[in-house]
């Protein structure tokens, strides 16, 4: 070989020069054939690199395909946790994992924006229960791009007089911000086993937080709604989902006509101040503002007991109409919640005897609260504070509401 060096310069070479045989003969000082036996050396060496560069390439297609697998089972697998409807296809893979949940929503909610029908269809109470997600979409109207609001053509959230013969005992649920919100989707499960109670949920814009699919004991609003005995579950925003005209439910005021007893657990230091003072500035605190604590105004459901006693005098009883002559009342059963120095703050003590004296059943009022345990809480100080434990709650609801005894006329488990 002139050049006499390795290889490797042989191909430079020859690659290099190859356009210019003339040139290179007189730079190597090689003859035409040499140069020839150089440049099908030089080939081989770049075929080999050729091959080096696709075994790469399947290598890399090979990790690819590892890493679809992958987000296919984490997919499959949160699917069987029921936080997904979605039909497993490539996009919707991609769609759940390069996005974030409030993406999602996003996303979700301009895919949805178009399909009213499916929206009212998930808000009506008694067919599928509406869902967070869809809630946040249109809450009073849909949002335009022109910033103007559109209004949806939607059907009646919850009219109370079509639910007075269903045959159910009606359980109204709110939740106010506390941590022990994510007791919510266990409290409702538990009472899932009598088929003959039906369960509307509130949830106050912060604990809605509580309850995003974050954790194992934190499902989504989507899932949640999936339970069996939920009807449906509402926010602030469904007050004005429509603007209203004359004719038109009003949702604060159709729910306490719905229910048969509210219960509040948890009931948020702040929600407390609230209800106490009579303020009613979102869906929770409305619903118990418009509460009928004469027992006079929504009177009870043919053969469904009402779960308080009016203290009224027989004869007093024998004039009133047929509704309320059994002389039962409905209640709000409250679980307060919160930080032990929140509990032990004066303004507490008081505001808890405003709704346990003045207005408490034990004193023919309308409200009774389930008082908080000492624990260890979830912001890691022990004290008192934290939410009565769930399986109390479930037996008080299922005692008032007479779930467990046989005698009381109406079916049960
Ligand atoms: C992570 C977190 C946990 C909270 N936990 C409680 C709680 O246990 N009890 C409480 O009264 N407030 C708690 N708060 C504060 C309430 O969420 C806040 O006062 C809120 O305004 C309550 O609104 P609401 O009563 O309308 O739901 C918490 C706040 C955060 C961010």
């Amino acid at each position: 070989m002139p050049c006499g060096h390795a290889l490797s310069q042989h191909v430079f070479f020859a690659t290099y020069k190859c356009g210019d045989p003339e040139n290179m003969a007189a730079a190597c000082e090689v003859d035409g054939n040499e140069f020839l036996l150089q440049a099908s050396i030089s080939l081989s060496f770049l075929t080999l690199h050729a091959l080096k560069y696709l075994l790469y390439a399947l290598l890399s297609c090979v990790v690819l395909f590892i890493f679809f697998l992958g987000c296919v089972v984490v997919y499959v697998l949160s699917d069987c946790r029921g936080q997904s409807e979605h039909v497993l296809t490539f996009p919707s893979v991609l769609h759940y994992f390069f996005f974030s949940d409030s993406q999602r929503t996003h996303v979700e909610k301009a895919k949805a924006s178009d399909d009213t029908d499916t929206l009212n269809e998930r808000f009506t109470i008694g067919g599928k229960p509406p869902v967070k997600e869809m809630q946040a979409e249109q809450p009073s109207g849909v949002e335009s791009s022109g910033g103007q609001t559109e209004v949806p053509t939607a059907q009646p959230i919850l009219k109370a007089s079509d639910h007075v013969n269903d045959g159910k005992v009606h359980l109204l649920l709110a939740a106010t911000g506390s941590v022990a919100t994510i007791k919510i989707p266990i409290i409702i499960k538990a009472l899932s086993k009598h088929p003959a109670l039906s369960i509307c949920l509130i949830l106050s814009k912060s604990a809605s937080e509580f309850l995003q699919g974050q954790s194992h004991e934190q499902p989504s609003l989507k899932e949640i709604s999936t339970y069996q005995n939920l009807d449906g579950i509402y926010h602030d925003e469904d007050e004005w989902r429509k603007p209203w005209v004359r004719g038109d439910s009003i949702l604060h005021i159709e729910l306490r006509r719905w229910a048969d007893l509210m219960l509040i657990a948890p009931l948020s230091a702040n929600s407390l101040a609230k209800i106490s003072q009579g303020m009613s500035d979102n869906l929770v605190t409305s619903v118990v503002r418009a509460w009928d604590f004469s027992g006079l105004i929504d009177g009870a459901r043919p053969g469904v007991p009402l779960p308080y006693s009016q203290h009224r005098p027989p004869d007093e009883l024998e004039g009133l109409p047929e509704q309320f002559r059994q002389g039962g009342k409905k209640g709000i059963l409250v679980a307060p919640a919160m930080n032990t120095a929140m509990w032990k703050h004066p303004v507490t003590e008081k505001q808890i005897k405003v709704l346990e004296d003045e207005w408490g059943v034990a004193n023919g009022g309308w409200f009774e609260v389930l008082w908080p345990v000492e624990k260890q809480l979830a912001c890691g100080d022990t004290g008192s504070g934290a939410m009565r434990n769930w399986e109390d709650i479930v037996s008080v609801v299922e005692e008032r509401l007479r779930l467990r005894d046989p005698e009381a006329g109406y079916v049960k488990v």
